[in-house]
């Protein structure tokens, strides 16, 4: 099996439908990958009809018609062939394109998943656009979409930049000129955005003393180095405006600062992504900023805007999209404040937190994976929200980070076999995961986790997914 030939095929079996509903993620890679996979077919002249859905669960699965049109999954569907086999498709009419764990269920549905390649860092953005490239090698504008698909799934996190095949499409951006790529940038997010002090206070990987979560020691440490901090006109400079000579500085003194604290620098500097034909100081010059764009469209029910963005849209969409961005901010620091202010509950494997009714189901993830860098950090945390639309279902969002990953922690397997104990269904990766489950047994649900990861612990994993 060879990733490329795999996309080939796949690009060939796409071309020869006379129409295609393409069902995707709301997150950032899911709508990158819709947008790639729709331009490059749209290109073709072949119609495509986009569906997102938050997941594939019973529930959304009304969402996809029978129809004669050929139905193409981003983002999701390797983990939910048995519902694609019991809302009645056939092997023809189906392809998936994803990065989540595949569970087959009787059904050999064609699947082009980074994944079964041992491509652990190519999210499903990265896999429509191997497939675009293969419909029309001049789809290479598209690969600014798959690298803020895959900078938005946390591709590049763990090896501080993109790697293998993702790196690769990086490569086809910068050599259409729509990405640039800073080889040893300093690690924080809002680099296009943020004032710089906040830039640096809001970033806690690595965990600087003296500076991580406080915007007044990060302002005195940047006046103390003589740093240009304020625009002629008054208004605060952004990192990305910064001379060159003077970020050095800055990134020396970090340095300095995390080993006289006794703290590795090694998580300083990462690779990043600038987009130079975006408009300066806007969330869209950048691949992080750019997904966190995506994802508030997608989490707030807006995934149409999203890709109405991807597609080019600098208009209406766009601001709608800064409004969105501006509430989702908003929602997150509220739902990190609720969960330290609350308090989890720990147990002997995991900590665990009940939103209730709150906070949307679609963000309590994104909460909980910032919230973990507060709390017990050796413990992954599982949090629930009501279902707005379902009493009965409860929706549990899992994160751990990627010490306790080394160490064998599998939060996909974990929920996995607890949705088959107690109902209902979940998957997603090592490091995050999520599930829908009864809501009548949620206090098993959490018991059989903690069973697993207990296990797990004891004997260590290694693969990369
Ligand atoms: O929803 P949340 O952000 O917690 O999702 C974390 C990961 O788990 C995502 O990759 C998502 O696709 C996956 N997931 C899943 N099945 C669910 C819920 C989430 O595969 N029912």
């Amino acid at each position: 099996m060879d990733l490329l030939s795999d996309a080939e095929a796949a690009a060939n079996l796409v071309t020869e439908a006379g129409e295609v509903t393409l069902v995707s993620h709301i997150d950032a890679d899911g709508i990158c990958s819709e947008a790639i996979l729709s331009v490059a077919l749209e290109r073709q002249g072949i119609p495509v009809r986009p569906v997102f859905v938050r997941q594939l669960e019973p529930m959304t699965m009304k969402t996809i018609p029978k129809d004669r049109s050929f139905k193409v999954f981003t983002d999701l569907g390797s983990g939910q062939q048995n519902l694609l086999a019991e809302h009645g498709l056939s092997e023809e009419e189906v392809l998936i394109l994803d990065h989540h764990v595949s569970q087959p269920a009787g059904k050999s549905y064609r699947e082009v998943n980074a994944l079964n390649y041992g491509h652990g860092k190519l999210a499903a953005s990265g896999v429509a656009y191997l497939v675009a490239r293969a419909i029309d090698p001049k789809n290479t504008d598209l690969a600014k979409l798959a690298v803020v698909g895959n900078v938005g799934d946390m591709m590049a996190r763990t090896d501080l930049g993109l790697i293998g095949p993702s790196r690769e499409i990086a490569e086809d951006g910068i050599r259409h000129g729509s990405v640039e790529v800073v080889k040893k940038d300093l690690n924080c997010f809002g680099i296009s955005t943020r004032p710089v002090h906040l830039c640096l206070a809001y970033s806690d990987d690595p965990f600087v003393p003296g500076i991580t979560s406080n915007p007044n020691g990060a302002l005195q440490f940047l006046q103390r180095l003589g740093v240009t901090l304020k625009h002629p006109s008054g208004r605060w400079l952004v990192w990305e405006e910064i001379p060159v000579e003077e970020k050095r500085r800055v990134i020396s003194a970090l340095a300095q600062q995390l080993l006289s604290n006794g703290r590795s620098p090694d998580r300083l500097l990462a690779e990043a992504y600038l987009f130079p034909k975006e408009p300066e100081r806007t969330p869209l010059r950048n691949a992080s900023e750019f997904a966190t764009v995506l994802n508030a469209c997608g989490r707030w029910a807006k995934p149409t805007v999203g890709a109405r963005i991807c597609r080019g849209d600098r208009g209406i969409a766009f601001r709608e999209a800064e409004r969105m961005l501006t509430h989702h901010r908003g929602m997150i620091r509220d739902l990190l404040q609720f969960i330290l202010e609350k308090g989890v509950t720990e147990i002997s494997h995991l900590q665990h937190i009940h939103v209730g009714d709150r906070f949307p189901d679609t963000i309590i993830g994104i909460g909980a994976g910032m919230a973990l860098s507060k709390l017990n950090r050796r413990k992954p945390i599982l949090i629930m929200a009501e279902m707005s639309d379902d009493p009965l279902i409860t929706k549990v969002s899992m994160r751990t980070n990627e010490e306790m990953v080394q160490t064998g922690t599998d939060l996909q397997q974990a929920i996995v076999d607890a949705t088959a104990e107690v109902g209902g269904s979940g998957g997603g990766h090592r490091i995050a995961a999520g599930a829908y489950i009864p809501r009548e047994l949620e206090e098993r649900f959490i018991h059989c986790v903690n069973r697993r990861l207990e296990s797990q612990n004891a004997r260590p994993g290694k693969d990369d997914r």
